[in-house]
């Protein structure tokens, strides 16, 4: 099975290429060859690669920054998987679209599901909502897969930053009051391979959309104390890590207060849960350190 992927240097697709060894042959398709903002582009690409399926794990993910330019990630996250959910449905072949848990607003009580109202709160989520609308209505060959709070060793994400900001401050101020499932790159790859390698051996998926994130939940607090526990215990950078509001913490976007995902639909459909975020990210920091 040839899946093409968007993107190079993400996250997430660099995760499916390490993790698609044997079960998939991953062709990675940045720029300039796939521009999201050049929709030219996507059509030579299909035709030349070719894939049995695409997964759209390219988008514009600088949260804050999106809301000073939302028709750019309207542009990236909207209009572009429209036109890829288009393509590959004249293409007659499946696509694997990645969205968010910031397409809730964080009110809820409990994990969310399914089939929960999204009411997203930021440019971010209103524009990854708009993507799912596309790729839902564009390609009913289609799996849209929200998920949270990704890291890894590829790319930037919030346990790279805190190690760097340790390497340089005792002290360091955290939010502590937005709670969410930190979810490995890897895990989430995992994921979408078994969802791929069903699709092809059942021809086609359970249903349209699903939450796959990390098990257990934590604040962006808990997080940071954890990375930093891990890292002194092996002799890496540490700091002490406060507990802050988000009130004393202004962005630009307001995240949600909890946009914990429930992922027990994917685990039965696709018999794959990832790790729980403690262990992943102790992993990580391990992995991290023996790199330096
Ligand atoms: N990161 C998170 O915490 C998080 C949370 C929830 C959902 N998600 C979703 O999960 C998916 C994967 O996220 P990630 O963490 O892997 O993202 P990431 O590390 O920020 O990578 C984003 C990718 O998008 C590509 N990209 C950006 N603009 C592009 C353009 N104009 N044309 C082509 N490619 C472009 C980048 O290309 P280059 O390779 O050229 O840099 C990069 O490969 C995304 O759909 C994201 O919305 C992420």
């Amino acid at each position: 099975m040839k899946i093409l992927v968007t993107g190079t240097s993400g996250q997430l697709a660099r995760s499916l290429s390490e993790q698609a060894k044997g079960q998939a042959e991953i062709v990675l398709v940045g720029r300039p060859d796939l521009d999201l903002e050049n929709l030219a582009t996507f059509a030579p690409v299909l035709k030349s690669v070719a894939p049995d399926m695409v997964i759209n794990a390219a988008a514009h993910t600088g949260v804050d920054q999106q809301e000073d330019e939302p028709e750019r990630a309207f542009r990236l996250n909207a209009e572009a998987p429209a036109d890829l959910a288009r393509l590959t449905r004249l293409a007659g072949i499946p696509l694997i679209q990645v969205s968010t848990d910031y397409v809730f607003d964080g009110s809820s009580a409990r994990p969310y599901v399914e089939t929960d109202l999204p009411n997203p709160q930021t440019v971010y989520g209103r524009s990854k909502l708009a993507g799912e609308d596309a790729v839902r209505s564009g390609n009913p060959d289609h799996l849209i897969v929200r998920t949270a709070w990704v890291v890894s060793r590829h790319g930037r994400n919030f346990v790279k930053t805190m190690l760097s900001l340790a390497a340089t401050r005792d002290h360091l101020k955290v939010v502590a009051d937005q709670f969410g499932n930190p979810t490995e790159a890897h895990d989430l790859a995992d994921g979408l391979l078994a969802a791929a390698t069903l699709w092809r051996r059942e021809g086609g998926f359970p249903k349209g959309l699903y939450h796959l994130a990390g098990q257990g939940r934590a604040s962006w607090h808990e997080l940071a104390s954890h990375v930093l526990a891990v890292s002194a215990s092996l002799g890496g950078p540490s700091a002490t890590v406060e507990p802050v509001g988000s009130d004393q913490w202004p962005a630009k976007a307001a995240r949600p207060a909890n946009s914990e995902l429930n992922s027990d639909a994917f685990a039965s459909d696709f018999g794959y849960r990832a790790g729980q975020w403690k262990d992943r990210v102790r992993a990580l920091v391990v992995e991290l350190r023996a790199s330096t």
